[in-house]
């Protein structure tokens, strides 16, 4: 039996009080524990979010000695060939919501989607990634006072109209990019 098998708690990287919130709701009911770990930022430059969160998983773990879990996310607006895609925090950062409606103005095709990429790595050098996507619309104005980042921008297809920033972190995890991909993670860790 693979040592997976026992896994009940995870070490999770992240600066972002948010995702963690989320990551511990998303993970309870398969009886994971969440354990927040921080270290000094090492991402690497590559437009691929995959890539980002599988480096620098790897590189935790090996300089901690324990299994980590690290999360890239990011929004990806199909008119904007993708921006601001693997450049989301940054953009985020500097013009914010009403900086990416400035560009979508006038827009008709408002298609994007959130990407969630979640990597698991061991000091040994083993690293699994897993993959949430959720598609959906920019919507014209922000909305909601929920979540974080571009949630009251974005309107997911799954939903009934609503932006995530009108949603509840339940229901907001139940569809989401995030909820999608730690699924998948505890599934794998918990051998379902
Ligand atoms: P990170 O590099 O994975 O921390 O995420 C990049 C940026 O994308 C964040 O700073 C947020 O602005 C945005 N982002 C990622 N996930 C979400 C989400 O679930 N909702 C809203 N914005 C998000």
């Amino acid at each position: 039996m693979s040592r997976r098998n026992y896994v009940n708690e995870i070490n999770f990287v992240t600066g972002n009080k948010h995702k963690l919130e989320e990551v511990k709701h998303i993970l309870e009911p398969y009886g994971i524990s969440v354990k927040r770990v921080t270290v000094d930022k090492l991402e690497i430059q590559s437009n691929d979010l995959c890539e980002i969160a599988e480096y620098s998983a790897k590189i935790v773990a090996e300089r901690l000695r324990i299994p980590v879990v690290v999360e890239d996310a990011g929004l990806f607006i199909e008119a904007l060939n993708g921006f601001p895609g693997p450049y989301s925090s940054y953009v985020f950062k500097t013009i914010g919501n009403e900086g990416i409606l400035k560009l979508m103005r006038g827009v008709k095709n408002r298609r994007a989607r959130f990407v969630s990429a979640v990597a698991y790595a061991s000091p040994n050098g083993f690293v699994k990634v897993f993959i949430g996507v959720t598609e959906g619309l920019i919507s014209i104005e922000p909305r909601g006072e929920y979540g974080f980042g571009f949630d009251p921008i974005f309107i997911p297809y799954e939903g009934d109209g609503r932006t995530f920033g009108e949603m509840t972190l339940d229901e907001k995890s139940r569809i989401s990019h995030r909820g999608k991909a730690f699924r998948s993670l505890a599934k794998w860790l918990t051998g379902h």
